[in-house]
């Protein structure tokens, strides 16, 4: 997560980034391979379930994934779990991040031990009203061709109307996706922060998805629109059981 895309030193009084914790965020989680190299984030939605971007699921095993939860500093091997899904399901129309439809769920065999999120649903549209302040998370680089972070950072950044993203990326979609953050950039997610929540108000409103390079100037980081999702998602992250009612 992100700073700044060349930024001269005299410029630096804001930088991208800072650190958050896991502790305010329990429901965020890291995506690394076999050897534990991490690539994107995630987020937990239900005990046995994680979100995360179609692009970070797509081509690879339930078997060669770990979900990592409950560790902000990726080093301390001690802290959280490691899991392997047990199963991956991507959208079915889903072909590359920039046409739409860049979401998956990881179910795990087991419940895991931190607070889930609750996505937002097609009654929450004022969350992508134009200047929404937004917070995004992860673990990714912390400059266009930085290094991914050890430590999880967060960032805030405004929604973007969608005539902006329109006009700055020829394949934006506003109704499956949106853009947040500056039209002067220097703050932006960044590549491994993919799949990784951007939320507010106690919600996951988008998935971190797509840009062109990061932190550039008029080219923000584009999140897939949950709503435009939420009931697919109910159905397979599954919405919390309505009491059952005895006739
Ligand atoms: N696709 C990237 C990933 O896999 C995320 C890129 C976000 N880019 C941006 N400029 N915000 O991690």
């Amino acid at each position: 997560m992100l700073a700044s895309a060349g930024v001269a030193a005299a410029d630096v009084q804001v930088v991208g980034g800072e650190r958050a914790s896991i502790a305010a965020n329990p429901w965020i989680v890291h995506l690394t391979d076999e050897r534990g190299a991490q690539f994107c984030g995630g987020t937990i939605v239900a005990p046995t379930k994680v979100l995360t971007a179609a692009h970070c699921a797509l081509g690879r095993s339930p078997r060669s994934l770990r979900v990592v939860a409950g560790r902000e500093d990726r080093q301390d091997r001690e802290a959280g779990v490691s899991v392997v899904p047990e199963s991956i399901w991507i959208h079915r129309q889903y072909v590359s991040a920039d046409q739409g439809e860049d979401v998956a769920v990881l179910t795990l065999p087991g419940e895991l031990p931190y607070q889930p999120l609750p996505f937002a649903d097609e009654t929450d549209g004022a969350l992508y009203q134009p200047g929404t302040p937004l917070r995004a998370l992860g673990w990714g680089r912390t400059s266009e061709n930085g290094r991914t972070s050890r430590f999880l950072m967060q960032a805030t950044l405004p929604v973007l109307p969608d005539d902006f993203c329109a006009n700055t990326y020829p394949q934006f979609v506003h109704t499956d996706m949106f853009c947040a953050g500056y039209e002067g950039g220097n703050v932006d997610t960044c590549q491994g922060d993919s799949g990784g929540p951007i939320v507010a108000e106690g919600k996951l409103v988008g998935i971190t998805s797509w840009g062109e390079g990061c932190a550039r100037r008029n080219k923000p980081g584009v999140y897939v629109r949950i709503p435009r999702y939420a009931k697919e998602l109910r159905s397979v992250v599954g919405s919390p059981q309505p009491a059952v009612v005895e006739p």
